[in-house]
């Protein structure tokens, strides 16, 4: 594939994910279930794990969609978030799973899970595939967490650089020279 140049390793394979999957489907069907669950991507770069964490999970949830992006410091820790799209799901007495791709500083998901709180859910825990744990300023932590990585700026799965990778079926670290030039 063209973009495969300008990854400099296989990080997590399309074998790897998948089974990882699996695992976390499990435990959350196991967590929700009976509780008709509205689980909330954070949209773009969680699209492509959602889908497929959607179809491993063995019970009814209701899906739905978010973008969003941080104010900046002061705001996102007074819990707010500048909602690009928001849900159209009421999140009233719900039990909400916010489904994000990584997590790096926490910030936004910080901000977003104090919003959802705040309209009144029931619940609002958090399942990440990735977690850049060592790069956490937020306080906040994945109640489900796929892999623990490095600080290493990662590409496919969903994820992008300027837009682009994000189709590529594995997690790949991208080449620095991609981004240094
Ligand atoms: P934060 O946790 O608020 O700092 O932001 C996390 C967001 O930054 C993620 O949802 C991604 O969109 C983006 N991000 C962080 N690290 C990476 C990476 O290594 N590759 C691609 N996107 C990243
Ligand atoms: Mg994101």
């Amino acid at each position: 594939m063209y973009t495969e140049n300008d990854v400099e390793r296989v990080l997590l394979s399309a074998d790897q994910l998948k089974e990882r999957v699996a695992q976390l489907a499990e435990s959350i069907t196991q967590d929700y279930k009976d509780t008709y669950p509205l689980f909330i991507a954070v949209l773009k770069g969680s699209f492509v794990f959602y889908s497929d964490l959607l179809r491993a999970v063995g019970m009814p949830v209701q899906a739905d969609f978010m973008s969003v992006s941080s104010y900046g410091e002061n705001a996102v820790s007074s819990g707010r978030v500048k909602i690009v799209k928001d849900s159209d799901a009421d999140v009233r007495g719900r039990s909400v799973l916010i489904v994000e791709d990584i997590i790096d500083s926490g910030n936004t998901l910080y901000a977003l899970k104090n919003l959802l709180l705040q309209r009144g859910a029931k619940s609002v825990k958090i399942c990440a595939l990735l977690d850049k744990a060592s790069r956490r300023t937020a306080d906040i932590a994945a109640d489900y967490v796929g892999f623990e990585i490095e600080d290493e700026f990662v590409i496919g799965y969903g994820l992008d650089y300027a837009e682009r990778y994000r189709n590529l079926p594995y997690v790949g670290i991208l080449k620095r020279s991609v981004y240094e030039k």
